[in-house]
């Protein structure tokens, strides 16, 4: 039921030509990413966008970003296939730029549709634009909160099927350069395991 559900919308943004990132898909012959992971998570994460690796394998979180999320994974004791990793938008922006507003409307709905059908008690925000359209789309505040205020914060909202909570989190990208940033990444992780 719920795999049918999900390759429907896998169906659904192969078929996107309407989405302003389309033709680039095509034109350099990569994939939309979805989602990947347990249908049945405690948690889901949500990201930006695929990078190059991701789009290159239709895989997300697989590239740098990746390695840094598969470690801070580690660090709590939370297997990767335990959790569901996806994104808010679904095809990558070309030289990995920040998805624009009209990406996250086309894609927005997808992920909506991908939340309704998996039901995570833990929505893990990955960055400022995935912790924006989650806290948005719960109204929880149009005053959207920095990220460096937000992070390490649980909000709740409630869901068609129950209260979720909200984990936001840096991008694990923010932390490539930064080792503060990844000692507070590391840091935050931790509530994902006293959640769960
Ligand atoms: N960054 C993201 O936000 N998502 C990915 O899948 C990879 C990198």
């Amino acid at each position: 039921m719920k795999e049918e559900q999900l390759r429907k919308i896998k169906d659904e943004v192969l078929a996107l030509k309407e989405s302003p990132l389309y033709a680039d898909r095509i034109k350099n012959k990569v994939f939309p990413v979805i989602g990947e992971g347990s249908h049945s998570p405690k948690i889901m994460f949500v990201g930006e966008a695929p990078g190059k690796n991701e789009a290159a394998t239709g895989r997300p979180f697989c590239g740098a970003s990746g390695k840094i999320l598969d470690n801070l994974l580690l660090g709590i004791g939370i297997n990767r296939s335990d959790v569901y990793i996806t994104n808010i938008v679904k095809d990558r922006p070309p030289e990995n730029r920040d998805p624009l507003p009209g990406e996250i409307e086309v894609y927005g709905p997808f992920l909506d549709r991908q939340i309704e059908i998996i039901q995570p008690k833990i929505i893990a925000t990955l960055g400022r634009f995935s912790f924006g359209y989650i806290i948005s789309k719960f109204g929880l505040g149009f005053e959207i909160i920095p990220i460096s205020q937000a992070h390490g914060k649980v909000f709740e909202a409630n869901t068609s099927y129950g209260t979720v909570k909200i984990v936001a989190l840096y991008h694990p990208a923010a932390s490539i350069y930064n080792q503060h940033l990844k000692e507070t990444l590391a840091e935050d992780f931790k509530i994902l395991k006293q959640l769960q």
